[in-house]
């Protein structure tokens, strides 16, 4: 029995192997990377499919579908002016939006990148600083919709390019930017049939900083609107330039004119602020201060000021105290004739009232006879009838 029991043994290591190996992907994190955006002006950047291949390790197949994934660093979705769209796994995935002012700084967005066969994640530390547009914001801003191309077709630099030719024959100037890239499904638009050749659509905003051609806005003119609410092709004045690479969608063109805001002053430097290169300086040490004078007249000023005053008020209150004799003197003699009359017989009443020892008067007797005044005694009248003692005295 020699020959099983090392086969069994290569057996479990190699279970153990491939369950750690399937339970603990591998994970890498790729270098920082840095990149610049302008506000007012689109930002893509392409997440590489083959950057992020190269980095999963031991992943013999080059071809391996990836899918990435992307958030600000430590919180869990993007970035308001930042989208991220990768349409399968086997095409590069985009970040793209258009920052504006309140968006500059520096944004730290994670990159998120999965091998879908080997389970094994690669991640990216990537520094977005937006910094404010040189010329400031176009002024003149046309959005096309093109609708032959879905949202990562026109994010290329390549395709950017192309579409911005196509624009300056129409416009007629050559200082044309895409301000913006928008899905036609994020404005409301309809999911195309899985038909080979149907597109979602896009909006492509483009700016400049030259006035509008005719053409542009002949294209615009209520003539042309009321043409395509008719259901027809609105006035073309001019070449259409963008054909055949670009269909362009006449009726859904807005030209946009936007008033340059004025620009707020920035902060002043007020006097704490260090000059560059300066050194701070401390101030000298301060003398020590005494505070015992200060101490004694903040407690002993209001004790003083209390002291008096329950003086006055005890002065006012026992020695200036006038009595009966002051108001005596003040009431005149009729009234005070009048209150003492009213005392001396109210107090001869009290005194009546404690001495019950006078007679009652007749009228309170029981046997009193109204008319002949002959009173009888009542005790008298009791000894006969029934209430007669049974037993004679
Ligand atoms: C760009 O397009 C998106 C989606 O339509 C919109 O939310 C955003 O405000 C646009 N940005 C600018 C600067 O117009
Ligand atoms: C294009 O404009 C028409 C009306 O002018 C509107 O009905 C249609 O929804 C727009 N298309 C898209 C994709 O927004």
């Amino acid at each position: 029995m020699e020959g099983p029991e090392p086969l069994r043994l290569w057996a479990l290591a190699a279970l153990v192997l491939g369950v750690a190996r399937a339970t603990v992907p591998e994970h890498r994190v790729l270098p920082d990377l840095r990149v610049s955006a302008e506000t007012g002006a689109v930002f893509v950047h392409e997440l590489e499919r083959e950057l992020f291949l190269e980095a999963f390790s031991g992943s013999e197949d080059d071809d391996a579908p990836v899918t990435f994934r992307a958030h600000l660093w430590d919180h869990p979705d993007l970035p308001r002016w930042l989208r991220f769209i990768q349409r399968d796994p086997g095409q590069p995935g985009f970040l793209y939006g258009c920052p504006l002012a309140p968006e500059l700084g520096t944004h730290s967005i994670q990159v998120l990148a999965y091998n879908r066969h080997t389970f094994a994640t690669v991640s990216q530390r990537l520094l977005v600083s937006v910094t404010p547009a040189p010329g400031g914001d176009a002024p003149f801003q046309a959005e096309f919709l093109v609708g032959n191309r879905n949202v990562e077709e026109l994010l290329p630099e390549a395709a950017r390019e192309m579409f911005l030719q196509a624009s300056a024959g129409v416009w007629g100037r050559g200082d044309l930017h895409v301000i913006n890239v928008t899905s036609a499904l994020d404005r409301g638009g309809r999911v195309p049939l899985p038909i080979e050749g149907r597109r979602e659509g896009v909006y492509v905003q483009v700016g400049s900083h030259s006035p509008f051609s005719p053409c542009l806005a002949s294209a615009v003119s209520p003539l042309s609107r009321s043409r395509c609410h008719r259901g027809q092709r609105p006035l073309a004045s001019c070449y259409d330039t963008f054909a055949p690479d670009f269909s362009i969608r006449w009726c859904n063109l807005t030209l946009l004119q936007v008033w340059p805001s004025p620009t707020t002053p920035g902060p002043v430097w007020g006097p704490g602020v260090l000059g560059e290169g300066g050194d701070f300086e401390p101030p000298t040490p301060v003398v020590a201060r005494e505070f015992l004078p200060s101490f004694l007249v903040t407690l002993l000023v209001p004790l003083a000021v209390a002291a008096l005053l329950c003086l006055l008020l005890g002065h006012l209150m026992c020695c200036r105290r006038e009595g009966v004799e002051k108001r005596d003197l003040q009431t005149s003699d009729l009234q005070l004739l009048h209150h003492s009359s009213i005392h001396g017989d109210s107090r001869e009443l009290r005194l009546m009232a404690t001495s019950r020892d006078v007679p009652r008067p007749l009228s309170t007797l029981p046997m009193f006879n109204v008319r002949t005044g002959q009173r009888s005694d009542p005790m008298g009248n009791l000894r006969d009838g029934a209430r007669a003692p049974l037993l004679p005295h």
